[in-house]
Order: structure tokens, then sequence, then C-alpha cells
């Protein structure tokens, strides 16, 4: 065990963060999305910790995170189409799958030994001033032990990794409130994951866009059948609640906690990950959540990946 420090976003707590970071720790930080569990890309023992502190599978690559295009360009090749999305959509929720450099220095524990990195320019402030003040690459999955709902404050993040990690650094609640998109532009190109910039924008720019990954071969962790997973059992699309389930609401009716009482998908998504945790603990030991109907569209698309992983049979 050691003891995991909460860090305010001043110029100290970011200064304090830096040097752990720069020490091969490990420091949970806000995104837009959610909060990530970084550490330093380039060393092998900084993202060896990482997988230990979520009980990661291996196989299962991280995404690099880097303040700016001109950094992202040291780990990966651009081609016209990269070039396009990334000036129309970064820094944001979005994470490119990109031809690795051969050059790039990275710790081969991050892409998992693949040939490819998926990269991601956060907008938060706080992560954007981290990867300033520490001046390398982090590698940051979601700040939850693995298979777990992903954290949208810094005190989940202390729920689920207090005592694994050195610190977190408090930014408040995540805007989007669900992990990036994750775009593949290797070959054709390919929605690894849907997140918190929408499918439609995407194939406005690109054209249709192929639907990657299988849940025998993982790729990307949101393809693991059961993920996101509450404790408690999870019943979609359900119109009412059966007795002794907590109903988690969407848009006008009764509810005992509503993703967004005007059916709004971008208030939904902020609120997903944290009424699955308040719902969980309404719901007790063996309960159970009856969640709304969520309209498959824009944001809708990330909520319901998450909710159907969420629900799935557990491993
Ligand atoms: O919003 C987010 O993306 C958050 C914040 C912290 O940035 N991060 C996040 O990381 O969701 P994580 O580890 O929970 O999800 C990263 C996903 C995984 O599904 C992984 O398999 C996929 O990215 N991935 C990483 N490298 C890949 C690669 N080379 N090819 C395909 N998928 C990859
Ligand atoms: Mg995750």
């Amino acid at each position: 065990m050691i003891q995991t420090q909460t860090l305010a976003t001043t110029p100290e707590g970011l200064a304090r963060a830096a040097a752990i970071l720069r020490a091969q720790g490990l420091v949970a930080f806000p995104t837009e999305t959610v909060y990530g569990l970084g550490g330093d890309a380039r060393s092998d023992l900084a993202v060896a910790r990482i997988f230990d502190a979520k009980g990661r599978p291996r196989f299962n690559p991280l995404i690099v995170h880097v303040p700016d295009l001109a950094a992202a360009k040291a780990f990966a090749h651009f081609d016209t189409r990269a070039e396009a999305v990334a000036g129309a959509f970064w820094p944001g929720p979005l994470t490119l799958v990109l031809p690795l450099r051969a050059d790039a220095g990275l710790s081969p524990l991050v892409t998992a030994e693949l040939d490819t990195v998926a990269i991601r320019i956060p907008a938060h402030p706080a992560a954007q001033a981290l990867l300033r003040a520490f001046g390398g690459p982090l590698a940051a999955p979601s700040a939850n032990p693995s298979g777990r709902v992903s954290p949208t404050r810094a005190v989940h993040v202390i729920d689920g990794l207090s005592g694994r990690i050195d610190a977190v650094l408090d930014g408040g609640a995540c805007g989007v409130g669900v992990e990036s998109t994750i775009l593949g532009l290797v070959g054709a190109p390919a929605l690894l994951r849907p997140g918190g910039v929408p499918s439609e924008a995407l194939e406005a720019m690109l054209g249709p866009l192929a639907s990657g990954g299988n849940a025998e071969k993982p790729n990307a962790p949101g393809q693991l059948a059961s993920h996101y997973a509450p404790g408690a059992a999870v019943r979609l699309n359900a119109d009412t609640a059966l007795p002794g389930e907590v109903r988690l609401g969407f848009g006008p009716g009764p509810a005992d906690l509503n993703l967004s009482a005007t059916a709004d998908l971008i208030e939904a998504a902020a609120n997903l990950f944290h009424m699955l945790r308040e719902a969980d603990v309404m719901a007790g030991q063996g309960g159970r959540i009856a969640v709304a109907p969520i309209p498959e569209q824009g944001l809708g698309r990330a909520i319901n990946d998450r909710l159907r992983r969420a629900a799935a049979p557990r491993g």
C-alpha cells in the first residue's frame, strides 16, 4: 500500500504531480472525458505499474496523451486524413489509432507490442497543464480497476485505486463523462469505440466508418464483453422498474435517478458513470438497476455501448 495524495490544480499541485511522474510514479488526472491514470509512456516501470494498479490484462494497449499535434507527430505517422481529423477535433474527446513511428521511444508495454499507437490530445486545462509541466507523453487508461465503472470525479478514483497510486489531481467533475471516441486510421477509417465525439461528426468528414474489433480478440478495452460494470445487475431498455429495482431514468417520468429529465444526451453522458455508482449504492448487495431506453444517436451511441457492457454477463 502507498499513501495516495489528493493534489489541487494549483502551480504547487501540478509541480508535485510532475515530480511524481518524473520519478516513474502514477498520477490520476482529469480530462474532459473521464479521469486517466497517468504514467510516463516511455518508462517500462511506470507503464507496468499502471497495469498492476488497475489489474488490467497486458494485451490491452494504452492511449498516449500529448499536449499538441507537434508532440503527437513524434510518436505516430499522420497521413492527410489524420491531419484533417486532428485539425477538426483536437484537442478533444477523440483518440486516433495510427502507425507507430519506429523512433517513437515508447515502452512496448504501452502498445502491447503492436505496430500502431493510440494518441489523444485532451482539452481539459488541468490535463494540458500537467502534460506541459511533465514535458513528456503520458500513458493513461481510465483511472478505475479493470472492468469497473470509469471515474468522472476525483472521489471515484480514490474509491477504486486508493493505496495503489501515488496521487490524484482533483479537477472536479468531467464535462463529457464518457471516454473518447477511438478512430482507427491505419487502413479504412474504423470506429473502434463510440465516445465523446459522435460518429456522425466523423462520418460527415470521412464517409461511412467500418466498425472495428471483436470480443474474442479485443484491441480496445471497451470491446471486452463485460466492462464498466457496477456491482448490481443491470437491465436495459426498461420502460418501468420492477419491484426492488432502482430506476435510472431518461426524460420525463418516474425515476430514482434521472440521467436527464429533459432527455438531453449530452447531460446524460455527463451523468452516466456517477449515477451508475449512485444507483449501485442504492440497489445494495445483490440489487438490480433498471435503465430507461436511450436513443441510439449522437452521444447516445456511447451511452448505450457502455450500458450494454455494464449489463453483459460477468466473466
Ligand atoms: O477518454 C479516454 O479515452 C480515457 C481518457 C483517460 O483519455 N482513456 C481511456 O483509456 O478510456 P482506456 O485504456 O480505458 O481505453 C483505451 C482503449 C482501449 O480499449 C485500448 O484497447 C484501445 O484504446 N487502444 C489502445 N491502443 C490501441 C491500438 N494500438 N489499437 C487499437 N486500440 C487501441
Ligand atoms: Mg477504461
